[in-house]
């Protein structure tokens, strides 16, 4: 635990700040992604929404997130990624008062698509950016920032929900609030450099010199030189053409591992628990004021645990915390899914749900949650790192769009006990591909992780990728990808 925040006591809480307030950006896509639940019961009779309506409020987001994801990996390529997110704060800004103003449906929908965009915009250029500006041994906490930032906004979006619940106009207030972080994000944008990844990358080199010296300023102007000489080495290495950048052979295993995190990040169910907790809860006899104040429960658990990934990720390295995770997460799952077969237990013992609820938020919180966002912002060659990152958001977003939209459905057609168990024996193969694919990067330099992986993938193909570092060959320097 000291080692994180001796780290940050040791000269760099310069960028612990700039991580922070990139890391605005997580608290916006927690706050929107939670808030809808508890706005929905009071929009639905003031705007007279129906249920294709209401679905439709609470999709068009994801739907604005993948469009969003999708379009912004190449603007975090040419604006770089501070404008890029300055650029999020201020859509942000639009969607929450176009969405607290809105007098119809229509508005509405269409607010929460413009906030989406900034939502799936955000979601990854966060991790980005502050990947790109920490030292290697800080790397995995700071970026994980930005995953405790979005457990904290799905909290205070609980509590607003639980503080306005009499107020007229509530959820007005719910939606139109959200607007305060995205000015935040915004201005905090302003003050923070560009990454000297990106800068060198666009032939800045006396910036990225003058960045890296106010990030690092305790270290040496040697250490400086050799840190900008390695940026400077991979880029020069990668000078290929874009269009060839997602498709090139080399990238292919890369681009499997992130996408295979992505995707699995959410077909193992975690927005079933996020989006349907309260409805969870309260199938199990709560009223549906107990449902909701366990839910707040289960909201902290997400916070607490993504404190102690944030603190030991680190230390520990990202596939013990990976696959620790998800055994847990597993055995989780089987545990809902027997509560829910069993009617014994559910007469009995009616709090096993809420302990497998909460056992499997915090098992997601300590692996597959951070870990995803993490490995995507740091696998990548700098060259096709934006789109690459790009591209695995969209299957995130993608796939949780599916998942959020089947679970009511799957409920009615295989019971919530069979959905658990499916999502129990997803979760077994996610272990497996963990296991076999997922390398691990803690403590490396981001150039240092693309040479090795890349040397590995050329001397084992995607097999050797989840090898141990210590006795995969020496890295090779890579060709243009
Ligand atoms: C996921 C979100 C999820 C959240 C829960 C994030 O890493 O991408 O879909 O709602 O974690 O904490």
């Amino acid at each position: 635990m000291t080692s994180f925040i001796g780290g940050l006591r040791d000269g760099n809480g310069m960028v612990a700040r700039i991580a922070a307030i990139a890391a605005i950006g997580g608290l916006l896509f927690g706050y929107d992604t939670g808030v809808i639940s508890g706005a929905l019961l009071y929009i639905k009779s003031d705007l007279k929404a129906g249920t294709i309506a209401q679905q439709s409020i609470v999709a068009v987001l994801l739907l604005g997130a993948i469009v969003g994801a999708a379009g912004s990996g190449y603007l975090a390529d040419r604006l770089g990624r501070k404008w890029t997110k300055f650029a999020a704060g201020l859509v942000y800004i639009v969607g929450a008062l176009g969405a607290a103003f809105a007098q119809n449906v229509a508005e509405l929908v269409s607010a929460r698509f413009v906030l989406g965009l900034a939502v799936g915009t955000a979601s990854f250029v966060a991790p980005m950016y502050i990947s790109e500006v920490s030292p290697p041994k800080l790397r995995g906490g700071l970026v994980t920032f930005n995953q405790l930032a979005i457990t904290v906004g799905i909290l205070v979006s609980y509590l607003t929900n639980l503080g306005f619940k009499g107020v007229p106009g509530n959820w007005r207030w719910m939606l139109g609030i959200a607007a305060i972080p995205g000015v935040a994000l915004a201005v905090g944008m302003l003050t923070v450099p560009n990454t000297p990844r990106w800068l060198v990358e666009h032939g800045r080199e006396e910036e990225a010199k003058q960045v890296l010296q106010r990030l690092r300023h305790t270290r040496s102007e040697a250490d400086v030189a050799a840190e900008l000489a390695e940026i400077r080495q991979a880029a020069a290495a990668q000078s290929g053409s874009r269009r060839r950048s997602l498709t090139g052979r080399d990238l292919r295993p890369l681009l499997t591992v992130g996408l295979g995190l992505a995707i699995f990040q959410q077909i193992v169910g975690v927005n079933t628990v996020i989006y349907y907790a309260p409805t969870i809860l309260a199938s199990t006899g709560l009223s549906n004021g107990g449902a909701i104040a366990q839910t707040v429960f289960i909201g902290l658990s997400n916070v607490i645990f993504t404190v102690v990934a944030v603190m030991l990720l680190d230390r520990f390295g990202r596939r013990k915390f990976l696959l620790t995770g998800t055994v847990g997460m597993t055995c989780s799952l089987v545990l809902l899914g027997l509560y829910f077969s069993i009617g014994a237990l559910q007469a009995h013992a009616p709090y096993l749900a809420l302990v497998g609820l909460v056992s499997f938020i915090a098992s997601f919180a300590v692996g597959l949650g951070p870990v995803f966002w993490l490995m995507i912002s740091e696998i990548f060659p700098l060259k096709s790192r934006s789109v690459a990152m790009s591209a695995c958001t969209v299957g995130n977003w993608g796939a949780n769009f599916v998942v959020s939209f089947t679970f009511l459905s799957m409920v009615g057609a295989i019971t919530r006990a069979g959905a658990f168990f499916l999502y129990a024996g997803i979760s077994v193969g996610a272990m497996a591909f963990f296991a076999f694919r997922v390398p691990e990067t803690r403590h490396r330099s981001l150039e240092e992780i693309q040479q090795d992986l890349l040397a590995r993938v050329r001397a084992h193909g995607a097999g050797g990728l989840a090898a141990n570092p210590a006795q995969s060959q020496r890295p090779q320097p890579p060709e243009p990808l």
